[in-house]
């Protein structure tokens, strides 16, 4: 079927509206590794997607899901080993506070059962966020999107970050607003529950944030009674070069979200924090989540986790995750429309502006970049507050020859773009 009228197709049968990559969409049919292929057999370089964190299609998880696919498919109300196995395995690469899970399928239902917990830990409603974070898209946990600073059971304060502003002291700056809002929810007469955000800022465009401000925004939070919530969705799984944000960013959350890449496309998300968090999450609610916790869950899990081990993933995230900002810092050099460079391991942003002096974001320009790529065969995406930054998230399987093969694809598309 051609793209056009598949187009047609989907319009009528989602609704308009449903959201599509690029301005000429691509049907993909197939993917290997960091490649992935069209219906014309045209090959493109995956450099977005983080769900097949170890690289479409590795014939390891696709072995192990389909021999768990083969023996058994039940929901989780029954006892099965595996599940526990996995269970043991994720709680072991966080701090040692993290000690219980509870699974479920989507990073927003993870997040969902966060904000749950937090309320119910502490007795509070307030929850703080940043103003341009994205956490998922249910009834509640949509409120953290656009949220206002001084209204509402959720409250945003700005983004920290340094590229941007005009203060002496960025860290002691967004730190004094963390605490006005704390504060605002006491005056209104809202208990405070606490705090919920991705470490690195993912959403909002890995923006560099002053040091040392996750760890003294969780002490604030602490102060006022509430909790700190990582929100490991995007930041998690050795993307950083760390299994998880949080550690990156030194900070030491009370309870993690996990989605995304933690079952290379077998929907799988988790909700991890101390026993005692989670018993009183347990007491309160009684939970249940049918396509969660399931043996097949356990073992696209737990095949991620083999992959990730086995072929030292988190080694490759830190080297070429270093050599790409490296590169990348280089090409900035000779583009004036490149703002910024920044990110952590295989996570990376090129922030577009209008001149370098105003810093004025130019989304337009980042939208011809990502768009000019595609056509070049390398697949990105423009994310961030304003959705200037060119959005570099590639398998963690990436090898220094797909990098380079890159970097050469975006001097060239640069050049042609004279951006
Ligand atoms: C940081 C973050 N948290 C949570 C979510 C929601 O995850 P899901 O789409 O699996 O519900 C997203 C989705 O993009 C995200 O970026």
């Amino acid at each position: 079927m051609t793209n056009t009228a598949l187009l047609e197709r989907r319009n009528r049968l989602f609704g308009k509206g449903s959201t599509l990559f690029y301005e000429q969409p691509i049907q993909l049919v197939r993917g290997e590794g960091v490649f992935i292929y069209d219906e014309s057999g045209r090959r493109y370089v995956d450099l977005f997607n983080n769900v097949p964190c170890v690289g479409h299609c590795h014939p390891h998880f696709v072995k192990t899901v389909s021999s768990q696919l083969r023996t058994l498919n039940v929901h989780s109300r029954y006892l099965h080993q595996s599940i526990l196995d996995y269970a043991d395995r994720l709680i072991s690469t966080h701090h040692d506070s993290i000690e219980s899970v509870i699974f479920s399928c989507t990073g927003t239902e993870a997040n969902e059962i966060a904000l749950q917990m937090a309320r119910l830990a502490t007795g509070g409603r307030g929850i703080i966020c940043t103003d341009a974070t994205y956490h998922g898209n249910s009834a509640e946990v949509s409120k953290l999107t656009g949220a206002k600073s001084n209204q509402g059971d959720v409250r945003s304060i700005r983004f920290p970050e340094t590229y941007r502003t005009d203060a002496e002291d960025p860290l002691n700056d967004h730190l004094k607003e963390l605490q006005l809002v704390i504060e605002s929810f006491r005056e209104d007469g809202t208990p405070f529950a606490g705090m919920l955000v991705c470490p690195i800022l993912a959403n909002e465009g890995l923006p560099n944030i002053p040091k040392g401000y996750m760890a003294e925004a969780a002490k604030i939070v602490h102060q006022a009674g509430g909790v700190f919530m990582a929100d490991e969705v995007q930041a998690g799984l050795c993307r950083t070069g760390m299994w998880w944000g949080y550690q990156m960013m030194g900070v030491v959350p009370d309870i993690v979200t996990m989605g995304k890449p933690l079952g290379g496309g077998i929907p799988l998300a988790a909700t991890a924090a101390s026993t005692e968090i989670t018993e009183t999450f347990r007491r309160h609610t009684r939970y249940f989540n049918t396509c969660a916790s399931s043996p097949v869950q356990a073992a696209a899990g737990n095949a991620v986790l083999d992959i990730i081990e086995k072929d030292n993933l988190q080694e490759n995230v830190t080297t070429i995750g270093h050599f790409l900002h490296e590169r990348f810092l280089q090409i900035q050099q000779k583009h004036k429309t490149i703002g910024d460079v920044r990110g952590h391991g295989l996570f990376r942003g090129l922030e577009f502006v209008t001149d370098l002096k105003s810093k004025t974001p130019d989304k337009q320009a980042a939208v011809r970049v990502v768009n000019a790529l595609k056509e070049r065969g390398f697949l990105t995406g423009n994310a961030g507050a304003y959705d200037n930054v060119l959005k570099v998230r590639p398998p963690l399987v990436f090898s220094k020859n797909d990098a380079e093969e890159f970097l050469d694809a975006l001097e060239q598309t640069l050049e042609d773009l004279d951006a």
